[in-house]
């Protein structure tokens, strides 16, 4: 019997990613406007719930511009990435990145989101950063919109819910395509474009207190992503035929619980629930599926004519996703729970989980990455991976996370045995090489950095970088092709 040795093709993208919101800092520098994510307020512990943590209200947004506000907004610190960009790229460099992922913050282009031109500097910034890139020959992949709708969006269209928002969203689209023409060719419309169904505030700049039903307004500004994103492809390969463009998934696996035939049902429908939205970007309409679950949410979704022939005319060109852990499903939900990406879920009992209570599951990896190429036939792109957790540094300033190492370790051999089993995969990007602000809580201690940055949850710190145990392995995998784990 012959057996498949897998290996990672040549050119494969391995690297890193991250989000301007949770990197840049300088949120009013150079004529930056708000954007949704600058609203979001650091939470001690004790006091976070999900929902706290990252939905705003109205009335947190009136005290925050009105000063009333006391709170901390550490996405508008990041990492000073903005200033510490060349030290950085150099420190990606020396691991050896091939591909490094990052958004474009719309509000540092467009600071209302609704202007007529752009911000030069704001530009000049990226412009920057990529020549910088090019320096060391790293692949740029581009997030149009990692949860930065800008505020001024939200003010005049409550974000996504209006129609509006797809016509500037498109603007901006144009404006960076052809900007950066010569030095992007990857690039993805919405970071996790389930966020919006999940999370109005951060994945649509959507205040769900000023709708009426908010059920049916994240649906509504969903569709309007869907139909921004196939015209913004569209764009894209006009202005660059070399452009190619890829949806984003928080990619949810879900396990049933039991053999029971209802958890089973429950774990298909879960599953359904999650790849509706790769389905639309990917097959370029809505799943026959969904039609049950709106009816039965009373959700009418108001659509233009011809949206449905822009969905099926320009789908996506790769599919990209993130995959941090696997969910269970259960018809009868009781059980003890655990945290989750996005979302919390009963605990499965063959699997360990991260101090944030998010379960690791490598296999899981290789089951999602069939089960993605499976039902697309197109190249995947694995840009979001990694475990967030605590550093020591030692006396010595060294720091040994070998817990690190080993959770991603195990999720790149699985990666390699799907290679094996056929699937196309176009790279791997690991979350937040550098430590960077946590999405979910805003926590700096929440770790999932090569990189260490000395900076605390509350704020404090040189932001200093030093190199973690990781930082040297990883330079190894990527050396190696993925042959040395
Ligand atoms: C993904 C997001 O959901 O997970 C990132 O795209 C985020 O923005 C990452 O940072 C990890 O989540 P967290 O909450 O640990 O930062």
């Amino acid at each position: 019997m012959s057996q498949i040795q897998a290996q990672f093709p040549k050119g494969f993208l391995w690297g890193g990613a991250t989000a301007a919101n949770q990197i840049e800092g300088a949120f009013d520098e150079d004529g930056k406007g708000l954007s949704a994510a600058d609203f979001v307020e650091y939470i001690p512990k004790s006091e976070r719930t999900k929902d706290n943590a990252m939905e705003i209200t109205s009335e947190q947004i009136r005290k925050t511009l009105s000063g009333e506000s006391t709170a901390r907004h550490p996405k508008r610190e990041g990492i000073d990435f903005y200033h510490r960009y060349k030290e950085d790229i150099a420190l990606l460099a020396e691991m050896g990145f091939k591909a490094f992922r990052l958004s474009i913050h719309w509000s540092r282009i467009f600071p209302n989101g609704y202007d007529e031109t752009p911000n030069e500097a704001g530009l000049q910034f990226y412009d920057n950063v990529f020549d910088e890139l090019a320096k060391y020959n790293i692949e740029p992949v581009v997030t149009l919109s990692h949860y930065e709708t800008p505020y001024g969006l939200t003010e005049k269209y409550n974000g996504w819910v209006g129609r509006e928002t797809i016509d500037h969203f498109v603007r901006y689209a144009e404006t960076v395509f052809t900007r950066y023409k010569e030095k992007v060719n990857y690039w993805m419309t919405f970071n996790e474009i389930n966020m919006i169904t999940i999370s109005p505030f951060t994945g649509g700049g959507v205040l769900s207190d000023k709708e009426e039903n908010p059920m049916k307004a994240k649906y509504q500004g969903l569709h309007h992503q869907f139909v921004a994103s196939a015209l913004a492809t569209k764009k894209l390969h006009e202005i660059n035929p070399n452009g190619k463009m890829g949806c984003m998934l928080a990619r949810m696996s879900t396990y049933p619980n039991t053999p029971n035939p209802e958890d089973v049902l429950k774990a298909q429908q879960d599953n359904q629930a999650n790849l509706f939205f790769t389905d639309v970007h990917a097959r370029g309409e809505y799943p026959k599926y969904m039609e049950r679950f709106l009816a039965e949410n009373d959700i009418q979704i108001a659509k233009e004519p011809g949206d449905d022939a822009i969905l099926k005319q320009y789908p996506v060109d790769y599919v990209s996703f993130s995959y941090y852990m696997s969910l269970l499903s259960s018809a009868a939900p009781e059980g003890e729970r655990t945290e989750g990406n996005l979302m919390n879920t009963l605990k499965n009992p063959y699997l360990e989980a991260s101090e944030w209570g998010w379960q690791i599951d490598p296999i899981g990896l290789r089951v999602a990455l069939n089960e993605l190429y499976d039902r697309y036939q197109l190249p995947l792109f694995l840009v979001e991976n990694g475990l967030g957790a605590y550093d020591k540094v030692e006396a010595d300033g060294s720091i040994h996370d070998d817990y690190r190492i080993d959770y991603l370790k195990k999720h790149i051999e699985q990666m390699k045995e799907a290679i094996g089993d056929g699937v196309d995969l176009m790279g791997y990007l690991a979350w937040g090489p550098i430590d960077l602000v946590s999405m979910s809580t805003s926590e700096m201690s929440k770790r999932y950095g090569f990189v260490y940055v000395d900076k605390d949850d509350e704020g404090n710190g040189t932001l200093e970088r030093s190199r973690k145990d990781s930082f040297f392995w990883y330079k190894k995998v990527i050396g190696s092709n993925g042959e040395e784990l």
